[in-house]
């Protein structure tokens, strides 16, 4: 309870004081001549900063998620830059591909030296905002066994992670201070020299910036939604097909996977039956809690048909495979999540027509939105 007190009132600062910041901000919106001459010889940037603040719709719970629209740009650059990993080989984007609303398309992805990674790669468009999920409605946590609070710990752990980036962090500042647009950007992001223990952490902060600003909420399921007020009633746009899969998802799969707020989960973690054994134990390889152990965070599905392969490991390639998951392959392990259990205790596979699996596809397809992800805001910076 008080962390969630402390947690609202940590969020209500942050929205107060990001509006004096825009205030003083707007005369200092955009880049000068001599800036633009300097950022545009690499980097194709629009004179104006980009607004990186989000508009949540009413039907997600309204608001403005605020962003540092040159944080956000700095970290944009950042994100799409080789230069982040020890050979220049692998930036952020080569494992968080914006097509793929921001995952990979294979089972686990190439580090700097083509090793793989350990688990599937996260998408990060999946998600109303990234920043109102993970920043202010506490709770969740990031990656798929929870261990990191925050985009600058994700990140920094990422960058040094000796499969993924093999980043030596404490030299990466000085590294990107040789390029002349580098110092044009961090200057404008960070004016103030006071607040930072170390130089790096602004890039950390650019970083959690960028992908904090991430907020896909314009697919067919969310138009049709804002239309018809009531996401229980069906959708008149809908085929009848696309509405028996959205009565299934309701039925079956929101409990968990919730799509209806933009700022809340209703299950961070659960077990939901992939194994018999896991080899890879999740929350609970980290805890050595019993209880935990093959816990997995619970991914929003915001634009799941761009993710595929599946699940934590990648095992499935397609929404297809998926749900037969959940029509018969639900296996029995200790910490099942009780919502894929039946009142005997046993698995609960939902033995689905093959009608009704196509329909939680047809569903499921209804969650794209592959322009949100296309943004030019979030798009690759750099001309080549
Ligand atoms: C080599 C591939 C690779 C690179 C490079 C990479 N990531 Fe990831 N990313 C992953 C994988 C794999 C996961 C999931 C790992 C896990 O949960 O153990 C992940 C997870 C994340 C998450 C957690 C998302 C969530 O919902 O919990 C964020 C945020 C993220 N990455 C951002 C970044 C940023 C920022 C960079 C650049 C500094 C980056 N990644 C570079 C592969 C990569
Ligand atoms: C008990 C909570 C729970 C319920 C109910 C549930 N899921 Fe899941 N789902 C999870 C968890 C946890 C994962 C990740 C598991 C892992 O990778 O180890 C997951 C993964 C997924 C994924 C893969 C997402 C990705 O990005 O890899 C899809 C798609 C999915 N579920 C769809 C569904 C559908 C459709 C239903 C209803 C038929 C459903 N889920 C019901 C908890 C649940």
């Amino acid at each position: 309870m008080k962390t969630k007190i402390l947690l609202l009132l940590t969020a209500a600062f942050a929205l107060f004081s990001s509006c004096i910041k825009d205030k003083t901000e707007e005369t200092v919106k955009n880049y000068t001549e001599e800036e633009m001459a300097i950022l545009s010889k690499t980097l194709n940037l629009p004179v104006t900063v980009d607004d990186y603040a989000l508009q949540i719709p009413t039907y997600l719970g309204g608001g403005t998620v605020f962003a540092d629209n040159k944080q956000a740009t700095l970290g944009r650059v950042l994100f799409f830059d080789k230069k982040l990993s020890a050979n220049e080989s692998v930036s952020c984007a080569s494992c968080h591909k914006p097509e793929a609303a921001f995952s990979d398309d294979v089972a686990l992805s190439e580090g700097f030296e083509g090793k793989l990674t350990e688990r599937n790669t996260l998408a990060l468009g999946a998600f109303p905002s990234f920043n109102a999920y993970y920043g202010f409605a506490g709770g969740s946590r990031l990656f798929w066994d929870e261990r990191a609070a925050n985009v600058m710990e994700q990140s920094e752990q990422t960058l040094k992670n000796p499969i993924e980036m093999g980043m030596d962090l404490s030299t990466l500042y000085d590294k990107l201070m040789q390029y002349d647009y580098y110092q044009v950007l961090f200057e404008k992001a960070f004016p103030y020299e006071f607040g930072y223990q170390r130089p790096e952490d602004k890039i950390l902060i650019a970083l959690q910036a960028f992908v904090n600003s991430i907020g896909i909420f314009r697919s067919d399921f969310d138009k049709q939604w804002e239309r018809e007020g009531d996401f229980k009633r069906p959708f008149s746009n809908f085929t009848d097909q696309e509405n028996m899969g959205k009565d299934l998802f309701m039925a079956n799969c929101a409990s968990c996977h919730n799509l209806d707020r933009a700022t809340a989960t209703l299950v961070n973690v659960a077990n939901n039956g992939l194994d018999m054994e896991y080899s890879d134990l999740g929350v609970g390889g980290l805890s050595n809690n019993q209880s935990e152990k093959g816990l997995f965070k619970v991914p929003m599905l915001r634009n799941v048909a761009l993710t595929a392969p599946y699940m934590h490991d990648g095992r499935f390639q397609t929404l297809e495979e998926v749900v037969e998951h959940y029509s018969t392959g639900i296996k029995k392990y200790p910490t099942l999540h009780e919502n894929l259990k039946s009142a005997n205790g046993q698995p609960k596979n939902l033995n689905l027509s093959q009608e009704e699996k196509d329909a939680l596809v047809a569903f499921l397809k209804t969650l794209t939105d592959k322009e949100g992800v296309m943004q030019k805001r979030y798009s690759d910076p750099f001309k080549s």
